[in-house]
């Protein structure tokens, strides 16, 4: 058993493969966290705590005039709150009789097979593997009010989640206003924080800080986990590197407002949360209702930061992406966003699938502009049915008429907005988040439907559905192109207001779950402008999300890179552009935007009639490569060897077995009369030979690793090299 409890220390400690978490029943009962790090045998790790008369912390009622133990200083798995801890707070509430409290204690605990599931929310799933829970009850001091610590245990994979339920027994009802899914609370606080942090079309830039005192916090009131900030978080010690250092990880399988907050103490202990975002949250807690807060993800690892981010890849691809091509090749698709915008018909898509078929792409993605009245984007939304006027047929002929030229067909839908001017607006205005008798802020000139709503939700199920009942289409882009804002839904009363945002997002998930269920053929690819919603939560649904609508190779470097840390190489949408590049103007090889859009699930969406011959066949050598190695993209290892701020970036994949390797290296600046670039390789099997396809040359894993690799060297800007070793 992973999990074991020691009755005599009265610690529950977590072991997988590498790791230890330990929590212990403290004096009074409380729940102390003891230990979270490199697998230990056993022992009660509580000795590192001393127990001190501390000024200004008081101690618990029921310790009398015991000085020593408060909850100011004690380290806890959850929070109690207003009885003299001080620090960030997890759990807030207000009990019937007014009072704000909650004082948590250890009541019993199990330990189950498999792994649990979160009703209505998305959670990482056992498979049949192996995986344990473990529950552990906590009650209020003196009122019904409980809190079930959820924490889920894959031994092999060095994950453990953690989620719980809050339930009232009171009779009377009581109001919570902040909830987070964990705490944690470490003995020391000398941490750097990683956060992933930008901007539409500059998605999750890799920020590393010293926390200093009091609270480092990210979130998002977007209503979705946002461009601005990820629900991704890394905590490492300060020397930790790509192959050194402890560092602890935490992914928030959530799309909504959450809230992260890092408190270093007056201790100089680190309490460490994450939850939904407080603001705007209330929820009334009637007797009896159970409150289940969404999972968090963590790892860790001893090893660095490279071995951790190879451990929330396995777990999230295996274990929290689902349906067929979680693990299998997705198509090589041309997208005729970038090509066309809204300017385009029927025949125009057919004579870019003609194209493309030449060239060995697989499938045409048919985005924005199809439906209702859409030739730019102040209208149309809402309204899902072809716009067959626009597309000079019906739906059907053309999906066929592209499969005659030999693509599969995906469709783009926006199904959580409306345009005012859409035919869904006109008969139904009140479907969209609006505050009552005030003219509702737009996005994109667009408004939310107030998924929280199950009118709105069938609404769109018969729509989606009756769209992909139109034909044979195998791949849905699911958009969602601005944050909400607004937020109020006039079936809930005053006082459950303050559910709407988070309602909002148990409807897309329900929403989801049932078309997901019923199209259990179709590949879906999440997107909210590009990675506005990349977050654990969506590759439940959809097993890889566009990653930035910055398609420009260079800035992708840096985009990619970040959102490497804590997501799947599988995940990450990505595809070769035109030049200049429609964000920044930036003018590319081809070459080289080949080569970074490999780095995820691979695809084109530029207008290929107006390439030339000699590009034609640059793309006919890139679809070549891809499917070659796309088992090493998909499931290899991957290594980050650079960082961005370097003359050239680089990745590499590894396969599982370490007997083949694709080493991937962008220039992004050049020089003159410079110093060789070598390049070291990560990976390999130190003994082993490789031998290098296209030269031939045999180097042995350790002249990789440590010397490295000389990189040729070339006139231009922006040159990019794929090598490609095989074990001899
Ligand atoms: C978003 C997406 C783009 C494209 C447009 C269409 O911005 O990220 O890829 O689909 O919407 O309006």
């Amino acid at each position: 058993m992973a999990v074991c409890y020691d009755k005599k220390s009265k610690t529950i400690s977590i072991n997988t493969e590498h790791t230890t978490y330990q929590m212990k029943i403290g004096p009074y009962g409380v729940l102390m966290h003891t230990y979270y790090g490199e697998r230990i045998s056993g022992e009660d790790m509580s000795y590192l705590f001393r127990y001190e008369d501390i000024g200004f912390s008081p101690a618990m009622g029921d310790a009398g005039m015991d000085r020593t133990v408060s909850l100011d200083t004690m380290p806890q798995e959850m929070p109690s709150f207003n009885v003299g801890d001080y620090r960030a707070e997890g759990i807030r509430v207000q009990h019937g009789d007014g009072t704000y409290v909650l004082d948590l204690r250890y009541v019993s605990h199990e330990i189950l097979e498999g792994k649990y599931c979160l009703e209505g929310l998305p959670a990482m799933y056992g498979d049949g593997e192996k995986a344990e829970t473990l529950k552990v009850v906590l009650r209020d001091r003196a009122k019904e009010f409980f809190v079930t610590l959820l924490y889920g245990v894959f031994e092999d994979l060095d994950i453990i989640t953690r989620a719980c339920l809050i339930e009232n027994r009171e009779e009377e009802t009581a109001v919570m206003d902040k909830a987070v899914s964990m705490s944690m609370d470490f003995l020391t606080a000398d941490m750097d924080i990683y956060t992933f942090n930008g901007r539409h079309t500059m998605e999750r830039e890799a920020e590393r800080k010293k926390l200093g005192k009091g609270i480092t916090s990210i979130g998002s009131l977007r209503g979705t986990s946002s461009h601005q900030h990820n629900p991704f978080v890394i905590l490492c010690e300060p020397e930790t590197e790509e192959e050194h250092g402890g560092c602890y990880g935490f992914a928030y399988v959530y799309s909504g407002n959450f809230l992260v907050e890092a408190e270093c103490s007056q201790l100089d202990m680190l309490r460490f949360t994450m939850g939904i975002h407080p603001s705007r949250f209330k929820v009334m807690l009637e007797k009896g209702r159970i409150f289940t807060m969404p999972e968090v993800i963590m790892s860790y690892s001893g090893n660095g930061l490279g071995k951790l981010s190879a451990q929330f890849h396995r777990a999230m691809r295996n274990h929290l992406c689902r349906g067929k091509f979680k693990n299998s090749r997705r198509p090589i698709l041309i997208n005729n966003w970038e090509a066309t915008y809204f300017d385009f018909n029927g025949e125009k898509l057919i004579a870019i699938a003609e194209e493309a078929s030449k060239l060995g792409i697989e499938m045409l993605v048919m985005d924005d502009g199809w439906f209702g009245k859409r030739d730019f984007d102040e209208s149309g939304l809402g309204d899902w049915f072809p716009n067959e006027e626009k597309l000079g047929m019906g739906l059907h002929e053309l999906i066929q008429r592209v499969k005659e030229k030999g693509l599969s067909f995906g469709i783009w839908i926006e199904p959580e907005m409306v345009n005012e001017d859409s035919r869904l607006y006109r008969q139904h205005p009140d479907w969209a988040i609006t505050l009552p008798d005030r003219e509702p802020g737009r996005g994109r000139c667009q408004l939310v439907l107030d998924l929280g709503r199950e009118c709105v939700r069938e609404y769109l199920y018969q729509a989606i559905c009756g769209i992909l009942d139109t034909g044979d289409i195998s791949y849905v882009k699911w958009d969602m192109n601005r944050s909400i804002s607004d937020v109020y839904n006039p079936e809930l009363s005053p006082e459950q207001q303050g559910e709407a945002g988070h309602r909002y997002v148990l409807g897309l998930y329900e929403l989801l779950e049932k078309i997901t269920t019923r199209y259990p053929d179709v590949l879906f690819e999440g997107c909210s402008g590009g990675g506005g919603r990349f977050d654990a939560g969506m590759l439940y649904y959809s097993p890889q999300i566009w990653c930035s609508d910055d398609t420009d190779a260079i800035e992708r470097l840096k985009i990619q890179y970040g959102t490497s840390f804590g997501y799947p190489i599988s995940t990450v949408g990505s595809h070769v552009s035109a030049c200049p590049n429609h964000q920044n103007g930036r003018i590319t090889p081809l070459h080289t935007r080949g080569t970074v859009a490999m780095a995820g699930s691979f695809g084109y969406e530029l207008d290929i009639s107006k390439m030339t011959a000699e590009d034609k066949e640059e793309v006919r050598e890139q679809i070549k490569n891809y499917k070659k190695y796309f088992e090493l993209i998909q499931e290899g290892d991957y290594y980050r060897l650079t960082k961005p701020e370097e003359i050239f970036m680089g990745w590499q994949f590894v396969s599982q077995d370490r007997g083949k390797s694709l080493v991937n290296v962008v220039m992004t600046s050049a020089r003159s009369n410079a110093p060789g670039c070598i390049i070291r390789c990560r990976g390999l099997n130190p003994q082993d030979n490789y031998k290098e396809a296209g030269t031939g040359r045999v180097y042995s894993g350790s002249a990789l690793m440590y010397g490295g690799y000389l990189l040729p060297k070339e006139m231009g800007e922006y040159q990019s090299y794929q090598m490609y070793f095989e074990r001899v």
